[in-house]
């Protein structure tokens, strides 16, 4: 009988398993996406994402408190404004809603890194992530306010901007803007491999941001195309981005690896709404283990190369690996 190899021997209990295990998840991988509402006393779960909540910023402490007392470092503000109009002004406001939050979460918790998302779509009456004119969303035309929404957020004292539009170009406008405003130290997550997909159904209804015509494929990218990835991460990087995400992660997890491959900075994995939402109903029919499959989920982002993940399974995941149920 030819001889083979008996990999066997290094699974045979826990101790030797744990031993050579590869990779760790930790409560200090996940970054929290939290959406934040205008008015009082709000605390909304968001249909499609049982668990997730709109919270008021009466409310907003609440929830903070948990994800710092979870050992969670960092959490992504979305704001749900009550006014929109064709240019998104709310979303560089000085007391928009996010610019709020974010003062009012570095009060309550300095050392939290709070992170804010750079983009239009929640903030145009029309739902798209740059401004519109005869049915196009144009690109340089955005830049200045996707500009000006950075510094509002960074002046509001956000730690990390991350700006999520797909406008060509946008790394480079906030970087400048940023600068000139005096806010060299304040870094730059770049969305910069953002694909057009459907997995973002939920958070739309939980941003109320679906475009009201067409798509977003005219900027998102096509989810056919791999090579395409390695061109806008070099371009984010080249105009000036500090790490660079990945988004959706599913579905993209080789993605994630070449991106690992290819490029030295640190890569943030997005595992976005309808993700979620899939894991969520099939474990509330019963037909999966949730904890088992969000775990696994979560180590197969990292083991595709992801250094941190957005999700919304952050504060269970941390309390399974905190040893609670
Ligand atoms: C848009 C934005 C989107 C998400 C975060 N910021 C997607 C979109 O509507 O195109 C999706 C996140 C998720 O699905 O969890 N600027």
């Amino acid at each position: 009988m030819k001889s083979f190899a008996r990999h066997r021997r290094l699974r045979q209990n826990e101790s030797i398993r744990s031993m050579v295990r590869e990779h760790h998840l930790t409560t200090r991988d996940f970054i929290y996406p939290i959406f934040v509402v205008e008015g009082s006393g709000i605390r909304q779960e968001v249909p499609s994402m049982p668990g997730v909540f709109h919270y008021s910023l009466d409310r907003l402490n609440e929830e903070v408190d948990e994800v710092v007392e979870s050992g969670i470092p960092s959490i992504i503000l979305f704001g749900v404004p009550e006014s929109k109009d064709a240019c998104g002004s709310a979303a560089h406001a000085e007391n928009g809603i996010v610019q709020q939050a974010i003062r009012q979460v570095k009060e309550h918790h300095p050392s939290l890194y709070v992170m804010a998302d750079t983009c239009l779509c929640q903030y145009t009456d029309h739902g798209h992530c740059g401004v519109v004119a005869e049915g196009e969303v144009l690109n340089d035309e955005s830049l200045s306010i996707l500009a000006r929404t950075a510094v509002s957020q960074a002046a509001a004292g956000a730690d990390m901007i991350a700006p999520s539009n797909m406008m060509d170009g946008f790394v480079t406008a906030i970087r400048h803007a940023l600068d000139e405003a005096g806010y060299e130290n304040t870094p730059i997550l770049s969305y910069a491999v953002k694909y057009a997909s459907a997995f973002y159904g939920p958070f739309r209804d939980a941003a109320h941001s679906s475009p009201q015509f067409g798509d977003r494929r005219t900027y998102q990218m096509d989810p056919a195309n791999g090579r395409e990835a390695l061109l806008e991460a070099a371009s984010d990087l080249d105009e000036g981005a500090d790490m660079l995400m990945v988004k959706p992660g599913l579905a993209y997890m080789d993605i994630l690896r070449r991106l690992k491959e290819r490029f030295d900075v640190p890569l943030a994995a997005y595992n976005v709404s309808g993700e979620y939402a899939m894991v969520k109903a099939a474990a509330e029919k019963g037909w999966i283990d949730e904890k088992g499959v969000v775990l696994e989920l979560l180590t197969g982002m990292k083991r595709a190369g992801a250094d941190l993940i957005l999700t919304y399974h952050a504060k269970d995941a941390a309390r399974w690996l905190n040893g609670e149920e």
